[in-house]
């Protein structure tokens, strides 16, 4: 139990951060005591991960009141936040990928042994040691490399444990786990709430936020707006101080004429990823590709558009074979694939956020071999305010967007393409309330025009609120097929853990 009447371990009062001309937090504020997981929660831009940052050291406040136990700190680099007991687990983690585990961990402070020697044995005991103690299995001698995200996350965390960090902040730490790697990381982070350390959690997912945390606090528009205890609080409430505006119905499903076959998807085969995959997508139909993390969904997505390989099998489009391994063919035969890890597969974050959403529309913008900046930005705009993309960010680059809304960019490039075909994955990964319900709306959308879409999603709501058909992949294989009508939770959830259930 937190102790109310201490000094709070965090304390951020008032902060303010600007880039140039944009105001990035404008007043945050944020506490977190010993004992306690704290959320904080805002829509994408809201200014959290720039909160986050200064508190880690990253950037530098403008204004404003930092204190850590009650004493006035201010950073000027990681490695006095560190210093200073702070920990920071980013969506994606920073290891060394050719450095073993425990390497990894004792980065720059190795164990002496006997004659100043460096004592690696003593080094991966006490990394044993650690990784026992938050009760998960990691080898402290392999290399780092490929590592899933979820272990390289519980490295970080065991990092900051042989840090005895007391302030353990994570943003955006769920966005790559799935549910299983969700359930450890959430009793990891109680069992240091347990020990007495404070901790804050970044998420877009409010069944997380009031599984594990204690306490939120909301943030909009660069701004502190409250703080609330989970018990005494609600999903609606939160939402509300978020967004300061009525939500709109969060899965917009609208009635469309489903037509001929676009894509056409036969005995794809991938060995030992995926096998004998048949199915079809139409005109005007959502098809949605249910099942667990890791059941090889996002694999057929990529084999069908063409980023991987496959065994066998074929891919038609509108009655035209695809030849295997082209994206650009795919691309000309009318597909589109937004995929699942956006930031790193769909941005060029050095380019402007309006050259980003024209990438694949650029050639026929171009006059004479002429681009010029308004027909461009002319282009562009409408998908960028549909997604509010700010734009007036038009000009930025994309580096300097939050996470979500580099997300949103990538989003906006393909819908601007207007494809026959939209392949999706994860749609609302990471992607704010507000913003949610206008991506589905947008799917929607597209649909009614005609457009086929495959939209992968491990959110089932999402699945059952937006899809005509609902495909389920298990272990590689398609376990079953169900029509809108058909599709109950229990039905997908049973398909989707099918084989799992035999073999056990
Ligand atoms: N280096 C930068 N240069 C310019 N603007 C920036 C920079 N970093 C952040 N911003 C801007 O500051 C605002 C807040 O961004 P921040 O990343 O803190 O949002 P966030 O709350 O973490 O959002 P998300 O949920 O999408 O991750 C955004 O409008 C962003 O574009
Ligand atoms: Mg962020």
């Amino acid at each position: 139990m937190s102790n109310a009447s201490s000094v709070a371990t965090l304390q951020l009062i008032e902060v303010s951060k600007s880039f140039g001309p944009v105001v990035a937090l404008r007043s945050g504020s944020l506490e977190a005591r010993a004992g306690s997981i704290h959320a904080l929660v805002g829509e994408n831009g809201a200014g959290k991960s720039t909160l986050v940052k200064i508190v880690a050291g990253v950037y530098r406040k403008d204004a404003g009141t930092f204190l850590i136990d009650g004493e006035p700190v201010d950073f000027g680099s990681t490695a006095e936040s560190k210093a200073a007991g702070i920990a920071v687990i980013y969506q994606e983690p920073t290891l060394f990928p050719d450095l073993s585990v425990t390497e990894n961990i004792f980065m720059g402070r190795q164990i002496l042994g006997r004659g100043r020697r460096i004592d690696k044995g003593a080094m991966h005991t006490e990394a044993e040691r650690l990784f026992k103690s938050l009760g998960v299995h990691i080898d402290p001698r392999r290399p780092a490399l490929g590592l899933s995200i979820a272990d390289q996350q519980i490295i970080e965390i065991a990092k900051a444990i042989s840090l005895d960090a007391k302030v353990l902040i994570m943003d955006e730490p769920t966005a790559a786990l799935s549910g299983v790697e969700v359930e450890r990381l959430f009793t990891v982070a109680r069992q240091l709430r347990d020990e007495g350390r404070a901790l804050v959690f970044i998420s877009h997912r409010f069944d997380e936020v009031f599984a594990l945390c204690d306490t939120v606090s909301v943030m909009r528009d660069g701004s502190y707006i409250e703080t609330l205890a989970i018990a005494e609080t609600s999903v609606g409430e939160i939402v509300n101080l978020m967004v300061g505006r009525e939500i709109a119905e969060l899965f917009p499903k609208q009635e469309t004429e489903i037509g001929d076959i676009v894509l056409s998807v036969e005995n794809l085969t991938s060995a030992g990823i995926f096998h004998d995959v048949t199915f079809t997508v139409r005109r005007g139909e959502i098809v949605g590709l249910a099942g667990l993390v890791g059941a090889g969904r996002s694999e057929i997505a990529r084999a069908v558009f063409g980023v991987d390989r496959y065994d066998a099998g074929t891919v038609t489009m509108k009655g035209t074979k695809v030849p295997q391994r082209n994206p650009r063919g795919a691309i000309k035969s009318g597909m589109a694939f937004i995929p699942e890890d956006r930031r790193q597969q769909g941005l060029v974050t050095e380019a402007s956020v309006a050259a980003n959403i024209s990438a694949v529309i650029r050639e026929s913008l171009t006059r004479a071999g002429l681009l010029t900046r308004s027909v461009e930005n002319r282009a562009v705009a409408p998908w960028a305010s549909r997604l509010e993309v700010k734009t007036n960010a038009l000009d930025a680059a994309a580096k300097t967007m939050s996470g979500g809304n580099q997300q949103k960019v990538v989003i906006a490039k393909w819908l601007a393409s207007q494809p026959d075909l939209l392949i999706i994955d994860e749609p609302t990964r990471g992607i704010d309330v507000g913003t949610k319900a206008e991506v589905h709306r947008l799917l929607s959308e597209l649909a009614g025009r005609g457009v086929a879409v495959l939209m992968i999603s491990s959110e089932l709501p999402e699945i059952l609120g937006m899809a005509d058909r609902v495909l389920v992949i298990c272990e590689g294989r398609l376990t079953a097929e169900f029509s809108r009508e058909e599709a109950t939770p229990e039905r997908v959830m049973h398909a989707a853990t099918a084989t799992q259930e035999v073999a056990s």
